[in-house]
């Protein structure tokens, strides 16, 4: 009955990340897409792909979004920094002509919109490496003073759960030092740091936040809305409306991890905001 109903709608969205970071990106996109299926696949075995190497990192990639690949989506999401800037070009020859979109140039226009001369990427080390954000960034605005720390222990931290708040905040403070005292734009450019959100706001009140979480979510919907040949959004019909919200609680959303499919429901659900029932456990 399930299948059925999943067989009469329209193909899922893939979703891919290292782990459940990504899932504040798949949050973004429920919301801004909420008539769409997704099948969200979460690495947890490999991650991070933060401290490898890029052709490792391309590897990895590839085959995460291989298995999604294999399950039907009609567009992937690289729902993962780390192989948005080192892989995406790979991912978009390889899996061509199927729609592909990263968290890098979402991320990186709403950056260069926030409206400071400064901005403070703040990513894995593999991220900073690759420069992807400072090359889109300084192709945006070159007059843009562009600065790039890598956040080693933050993807560890966030993957804990919201535990030791305390610990936490030290280690934030830490990797901010010399830009909490100045305006600038913090540009989470990992998927797993939107968690730490409110407790960066407090330590660098006169800075401007950005993840890429809700600007790719927007980006995916006009990109796909593009692609199907849709014009302006229209206003939506009463029928329209309904069968929206009929969606909104038919939908259906898929979760695989590579390891841990316990963890992934309890952690990730707070990546989430919502509860995760059920995981499945696969093999890349
Ligand atoms: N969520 C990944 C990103 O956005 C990083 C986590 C990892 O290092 O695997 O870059």
């Amino acid at each position: 009955m399930d299948n059925q109903l999943t067989l009469q709608r329209s193909a899922p969205i893939g979703v891919f990340d290292s782990g459940m970071g990504g899932l504040t990106v798949l949050s973004a996109l429920m919301q801004a897409m909420p008539d769409e299926n997704f099948v969200y696949l979460g690495d947890t075995a490999r991650l991070p792909y933060g401290t490898k190497s890029p052709a490792t990192v391309v590897r990895y990639a590839e085959q995460a979004a291989g298995v999604l690949v294999q399950r039907g989506v009609r567009a992937l999401v690289v729902a993962c920094n780390t192989a948005s800037g080192l892989a995406l070009e790979q991912l978009t020859r390889r899996f061509a002509p199927l729609p592909l979109f990263g968290v890098v140039e979402p991320g990186a226009r709403a950056a260069a919109a926030a409206g400071h001369s400064e901005v403070l990427v703040l990513a894995t080390e593999s991220t900073v490496r690759g420069g992807a954000y400072q090359r889109t960034l300084h192709a945006l605005n070159p007059t843009l003073r562009v600065h790039a720390r890598a956040c080693p222990l933050w993807v560890t931290l966030a993957e804990q759960g919201p535990e030791s708040p305390d610990v936490v905040k030290v280690i934030l403070k830490r990797s901010l030092r010399g830009f909490d005292d100045h305006a600038t734009t913090l540009l989470l450019g990992c998927t797993h740091f939107p968690v730490f959100r409110e407790a960066l706001a407090a330590m660098v009140p006169g800075a401007t936040i950005v993840d890429s979480a809700a600007t790719t979510a927007q980006y995916v919907a006009d990109g796909l809305a593009d692609a199907a040949g849709a014009g302006g959004a229209a206003t939506p019909t009463r029928t329209e409306k309904a069968r929206t919200e009929k969606a909104r609680t038919e939908r259906t959303v898929t979760f695989l991890a590579t390891d841990g499919v316990s963890r992934f429901r309890r952690v990730g659900s707070h990546f989430l905001g919502t509860e995760i029932r059920d995981v499945e456990l696969v093999d890349l």
